[in-house]
């Protein structure tokens, strides 16, 4: 038998910062490092194609420093290094994670004709007051070109998820110093910012969010992800959204497998959607939460038409709008009823809230067959700590598991551990021990689930006391009020219970295979081989290999 640790791991905070780590708010600011300076930078835009100039805005305390460019895939392959380039301080607004940071442009560059479609990598590194190296990270897309890729992936890259986690500059969709009392989330937030630590690079032994141990009877969950961020100087979102966390997992092993990768921004989607056209498959993985309509339109277009959606991710939540041709990004989310203008406006279709809201009433489910509301927490404080690691699988006979040897009843992914942090699912019912989307659960015409393992919406823990509880509540209520109206306890009860599926359906010409879990990179990234078969199954099914 296997031994697993009971034990949470320990960083060595006392139990006054351990409840700071997960409850309260830290993020990065200019002059956090106190005397011994910074170095922070940002690129105006998320992604560029070949050829187009970079803009790269840097405020140091150093006079001069060093950049280097790494393209960072399969393998890590330098494309710039210069040194001696000239900084200076400069001054920064106070709700820069609103409004942008506004700095000057410190350095101007091309792209490469020769740079291939992929995550560009930037350090840049100084020397601090004492002598010892000041350093920051920052990362920009290289998109590709229009036109027919025959045999190419498209990746599109979470990165409304990116803008709506980073910490940088104290305010993101989830907390923030805005409001008369600075104390709430930024209903904008600017893509004019460094990313916050943790979202380009990550050591390897970063805890992810889903808890590694099986925790032992009736002990208070804990958070060690949260706990190492505030421990190492990380931003407490590290675990939850970014390149480093998700994306990069998809990419790399796909380059290391063999397959011909690009990588686009969700921008793409938004405001170029001509280029799914190039591609028989488009693929979206990790913690996807934050979509527009516009984004949603390109992809049923594209699958309509013929192409072929695979998402290997989770958490398909939020309506998003853009401003200033993509550089803010706005939801409302929970306030969204209350204070969207968009809510009181003629088309109450583009409010920024949850999906399945009436006002909005267009379900993830119709794009990518799942709703984040059917599903969400599995594997972390109290929803589901010692919950399935992988997906329970229901049709082993299905044309993703050949290959697998997989059996009716078995968990696919439990070695890699594919199943958490949150996930998205349906309403369902078991009938003779296969599972089917019940009739208003909104599925797609001749949807099959897959695999099904359980998920919770609400943080239920008689061990927890309710104040210390990071979770709670309040996403249960949220989502008992948008989908019933109403956030007492009957209501709840109704919604607390989820899933997390695969699902896979026809739609026009074309066909979509969603994985619905946050965690399906990190089996990747951990070697499971029968994530690892099926991920490879669907890519050469709709690759036509
Ligand atoms: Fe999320």
């Amino acid at each position: 038998m296997k031994m697993t640790s009971n034990q949470f791991p320990d960083f060595g905070l006392t139990p006054e910062q351990r409840r700071e780590a997960v409850l309260g708010h830290y993020f990065e600011y200019p002059g956090m490092d106190g005397e011994r300076g910074e170095i922070w930078c940002y690129t105006d835009a998320y992604a560029y194609p070949p050829g187009a100039t970079v803009r790269l805005q840097v405020s140091s305390t150093a006079a001069l420093f060093e950049l280097e460019i790494v393209r960072d895939g399969a393998v890590e392959t330098p494309v710039m290094k210069r040194s001696g380039i000239a900084a200076r301080w400069q001054d920064t607004p106070d709700q820069c994670s609103v409004v942008g940071c506004g700095w000057e442009t410190t350095l101007e560059f091309q792209v490469g004709a020769d740079w291939s479609s992929g995550a560009y990598r930037v350090t840049l590194t100084a020397e601090g007051r004492d002598r010892s190296p000041i350093r920051c990270h920052h990362l920009f897309i290289v998109r590709p070109e229009a036109g027919r890729k025959p045999g190419r992936v498209l990746q599109v890259a979470a990165t409304g998820s990116w803008t709506s986690y980073n910490t940088w500059g104290g305010s993101n969709h989830y907390q923030g110093i805005t409001g008369p009392n600075r104390d709430q989330y930024a209903t904008t937030v600017s893509i004019e910012r460094p990313f916050c630590r943790g979202f380009v690079q990550l050591p390897i032994d970063a805890p992810r969010v889903p808890l590694e141990i099986y925790s032992a009877m009736a002990v208070a969950p804990r958070y060690p992800h949260m706990e190492w961020a505030y421990a190492n100087g990380y931003s407490k979102k590290y675990a939850s959204s970014g390149w480093a966390s998700y994306d990069s997992h998809f990419f790399r092993w796909a380059e290391r497998e063999g397959y011909a990768v690009d990588l686009a921004s969700q921008h793409e989607l938004h405001f170029n959607p001509e280029i799914l056209d190039g591609y028989d498959c488009v693929v979206f993985v990790g913690h996807d939460e934050y979509w527009t309509w516009e984004m949603r339109d390109a992809v049923d277009t594209y699958v309509e038409r013929g192409g072929h959606a695979a998402r290997f991710a989770g958490n398909f939540m939020w309506q998003t709008r853009l401003e200033d041709g993509g550089k803010r990004q706005v939801c409302y989310k929970y306030r969204s009823r209350a204070e969207d203008p968009a809510y009181r406006s003629a088309d109450q279709t583009r409010t920024s809230g949850s999906w399945e809201a009436a006002e909005i009433g267009r379900p993830g489910a119709s794009t990518f067959g799942l709703n984040a509301t059917r599903g969400l927490y599995v594997g972390w404080g109290g929803c589901a700590p010692r919950g399935a690691r992988g997906f329970p699988v229901y049709r082993p006979e299905h044309w993703a598991f050949a290959g697998t040897g997989i059996y009716y009843g078995d968990i696919l992914g439990a070695e890699g551990h594919a199943f958490g942090y949150e996930v998205d699912g349906l309403d369902y019912i078991i009938r003779g021990g296969l599972p089917e989307p019940t009739q208003d659960s909104g599925a797609a015409d001749g949807l099959e689930i897959l695999a099904l393992g359980m998920s919770s919406l609400k943080e239920e823990s008689a061990d927890i006391p309710a104040d210390d509880q990071f979770l709670s509540d309040a996403d249960a209520k949220f989502v008992a009020e948008t989908l019933i109206g109403d956030t007492g306890e009957a209501a709840v009860d109704r919604v607390k219970r989820g899933c997390g599926m695969i699902v896979n359906f026809p739609r026009g010409k074309g066909e979509v295979f969603h994985a619905g879990s946050c965690e399906w990179v990190a089996a990747l990234m951990r070697g499971d081989a029968m994530v690892e078969r099926v991920t490879a199954n669907v890519l050469n099914r709709y690759l036509k290999r």
